[in-house]
Order: structure tokens, then sequence, then C-alpha cells
């Protein structure tokens, strides 16, 4: 149970912690906590540059995106058996359930495996068999997201493509992460044209600190269905209008952006603005165990700082189901179990 924070009501609070929500944008190797990074590091007789959960957490002091990334491929590292992939999945779908995230549609960076010589299978066995067992014990519903990462050549992500093919009935999509700027997604048109010939869906990270128009060619040339990300699409009005009128969900990541340093502090954030324009925002994790906190702590921190009412927090987990890629009749089904919750509120407003 999550402490009561100044300035949320116990109200407002316990609606964000007991209301249906699912979750979009969530890197797996994102959720690696320390204390399970080592306890693998040691089973698996690697010796980290790290010499306790303490050292490595004080580490977790991020200027951008790119000095993130590079603690996060370091932490992967560790990663080697089919029971590791496990183990850091089942550890996430845990957190899900405590913050009632019945949905979730996880990134997965093959990449980030591959490179090191672990195969496809054993790291794409683990994870979806974590996903099984948390759908069969608690009804947690997910689907895998396959990312390349855009540092890397074009080549190498029509590779890992071609490596996902015998996969491909349990890979729904395909995504775009890692460093952005100067890689723009026109440099994956081609990866991306022939996934979708395959069958993949599309999304893609664009607008985080890239430039609205990194956004554009997602839209355009990666045909994306859903922007992750996206914040900097308020800087071009045009594309606003597109995307709102497209129906183009963003999918936000509030404690991300402060920890990347995308926003100073949250009561600068943009969510609420783009809320109001009629975006269909969602809010999202990104990579909890750097960024500190799982989706219910987003949601709080979102809320407090912008000072968001009930209504807002029904319609922000509306659009979580209204943004998956679930069928229409579940949508409709969770949406409606959100709508309770505007019922169960003495007040409409904070
Ligand atoms: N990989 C993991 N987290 C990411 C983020 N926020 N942006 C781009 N790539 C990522
Ligand atoms: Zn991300």
């Amino acid at each position: 149970m999550l402490e009561k924070k100044k300035g949320l009501t116990m109200n407002l609070q316990n609606i964000i912690e007991k209301i249906p929500k699912a979750e979009l944008h969530l890197h797996i190797e994102g959720t690696f906590e320390p204390e399970l990074m080592f306890e693998i590091a040691r089973r698996n007789n690697i010796v980290t540059r790290f010499k306790s959960v303490e050292e490595l957490r004080k580490a977790y002091d991020f200027h951008n995106l790119q000095s993130f990334l590079d603690i996060y491929y370091e932490g992967a590292n560790v990663l080697i058996y089919e029971k590791d992939f496990y183990d850091l999945t089942f550890a996430y779908l845990l957190k899900c359930r405590e913050d009632n995230v019945v949905h979730t549609e996880i990134f997965f960076d093959p990449q980030t495996h591959t490179h090191r010589g672990i195969s496809f299978k054993v790291m794409f066995n683990g994870i979806f068999a974590a996903l099984k067992d948390a759908e069969k014990e608690w009804g947690i519903t997910s689907q895998m997201i396959m990312c390349f990462l855009r540092h890397l050549s074009e080549e190498d992500a029509m590779k890992t493509l071609k490596e996902a093919l015998p996969y491909k009935n349990n890979i729904l999509a395909v995504g775009l992460d890692s460093s952005e700027v100067g890689h723009p997604p026109s440099k994956f048109e081609r990866v991306f044209k022939e996934a979708i010939k395959e069958g993949f869906l599309t999304v893609a990270h664009a607008g985080e600190e890239g430039p609205p128009e990194y956004v554009w060619e997602a839209l355009d040339l990666l045909k994306v269905k859903r922007i992750d990300h996206g914040v900097r699409c308020i800087e071009d009005e045009k594309l606003m209008r597109r995307i709102i009128s497209e129906k183009i969900p963003l999918t936000v990541c509030p404690l991300s952006n402060i920890k990347l340093c995308v926003f100073k502090k949250m009561e600068d954030h943009n969510l609420q603005k783009l809320l109001q324009q009629g975006v269909i925002v969602t809010i999202n994790s990104d990579d909890p165990a750097y960024f500190g906190g799982y989706a219910n702590q987003n949601y709080i921190k979102t809320v407090e700082a912008l000072n968001l009412n009930v209504g807002d927090v029904v319609q922000i987990a509306k659009n979580s189901f209204q943004a998956s890629f679930m069928s229409d009749e579940l949508k409709k089904s969770w949406m409606k179990k959100c709508d309770h919750f505007l019922g169960t509120s003495k007040e409409n407003s904070k």
C-alpha cells in the first residue's frame, strides 16, 4: 500500500490504486531492480563494477537519455539463462498485480542480448513463459513488442527481424528505441516496411528528446499506431492537429521525463496540456527500476504535481485501454469498469 502523499486526498489516491489500467510503454530490461541484478550476477558468477546495491543506486543520476542508456545496457549483461529472463519478467508482473495493471504490452530489446551471444530463443522463452504464468495465475494479459536499437545499423535491425520470424505469432509489434537524436525513424523505413509485410504492428519512440520531425517520420514512414513519449509534439501545431484527428495515442512516461531531464520538474510537464487539447494520453513507467516508480507512482506524482482530478485519472486509465492492442470488445469492457470510478468519487474534483 502506498503512503498517502501530500496534496492528494485519500479518495483520489485510492482511485489511482484501484482503477484497472494498461501499461503500454515498459522496457522489460528497465524493470531490473538492483537487488535482483545482484542476485542473478551472483548465481551466474559475474562480477559487476558496482560493489553493492547502494552503490549501484547512487549511479542512477542521469542528465539525459544517453547517460541512462549506458547504465541500462550494462545492467542487462548479467542476464544469461532462460530463468534469468523469467525472473526479471515475473518480478515486473508482481508489480503489475500490486498496481492493478491488468494488461501490459512490454518492450524487449533482442539486440542487447544477441550481441552478447545470448540466443533469441533463450531470451524470448524466458520472458514469454513468465507472461503466460501471470495470465494463468492472475489473469494479467500481455503482448510483446520487439524493439530495434536505433543506434545500431538498419542492416542489424533487418537481421534481428529475420531472427524473430519463427516467434512472430507471439510478437505483436515492432518498435524503435535507444538513442534518439541523430537516429531518425527514416533510418529504419525498409525494416518497418518488411515487418508490416510480415504482419507486425508498429510503434516507435519519437519526440522524447528528438524534434517533432521525427514524429512525422514515424507516422508517415513507419506507419506507427502509437507514439512512445511524443511530448515534443506540442511544439508543432500541425502535428498536434494530426495526432488528435487521427487518434494517435502518446505513451507518456512522466517520471522518466523528469529523471532524464526532458522537463526540469513534474510541475513543468505538459501532460495536462496534451490531455486538455484532446490527445489520447496514457501514463506509463518506461524503466521503473531506474526512474523511481512503477505505474501507480507515475500516476500519483503526475496527479499531485499537475493538480489533476478524478475525471482526469479515469480518462487516462480509459485511454490506456483505448490505446492498447486489445480487441474492441475487451477495450469496451475495461473502459466501462474505469467509468465506475467516477461514481465512487464523493467529490468530482481533488
Ligand atoms: N530504452 C529504454 N528506455 C528508453 C527510453 N526512455 N528512450 C529510448 N530508449 C529507451
Ligand atoms: Zn521507452
